[in-house]
């Protein structure tokens, strides 16, 4: 059945069942490739999304309970001034290795951020326990997550 979701601040309907997984939306029917699937069963955080500002894993939230909650995708991350100031970040750092995790972890990164400007690395431990990197790129994401912290946030549309 069609169900009309809020993506990246566009209003999507899809045709498809109400129990199909969010990620299968956004990737196989919006062609958004950003979200990776890993696990496929809520433990590795490869297809974190947010869902109103709050990291959800969207291979576990099926599309018919999205309902009005604004999806926001790694394609439109950059959109939110935190979120942009965590992508450079991210580039400063030089975080990713092979780049699998890294829309996930840049997903929860933004919204750890957005609710704690100042984080703890008690903090940043707990909001990004969910996110696994075969990679171990751990300690980079933590500096930058710091460093984003200091950050002035970047204009819309910069690098
Ligand atoms: S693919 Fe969703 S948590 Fe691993
Ligand atoms: S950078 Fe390779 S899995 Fe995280």
């Amino acid at each position: 059945m069609p169900y009309s979701i809020q993506v990246n601040g566009t209003l999507k309907t899809v045709d498809v069942d109400g129990d199909m997984p969010l990620l299968w939306v956004l990737r196989d029917v919006l062609d958004l490739k950003g979200s990776k699937f890993g696990c496929g069963a809520g433990l590795c955080g490869a297809c974190t999304v947010h869902l109103d500002g709050t990291p959800a894993r969207s291979c576990q939230t099926a599309i018919a309970d999205v309902g009005s909650s604004a999806v926001t995708t790694i394609e439109g991350v950059s959109d939110n001034p935190v979120g942009r100031r965590i992508q450079a970040a991210w580039l400063e750092v030089d975080v990713p290795q092979c780049g699998y995790c890294q829309a996930g972890q840049i997903m929860s990164a933004t919204a750890l951020l957005a609710k704690t400007p100042h984080p703890t690395d008690q903090d940043v431990a707990d909001a990004m326990a969910g996110n696994i990197c075969r990679c171990a790129t751990y300690m980079r994401i933590r500096a930058a997550i710091k460093k984003a912290a200091t950050m002035r946030t970047a204009a819309a549309g910069s690098p």
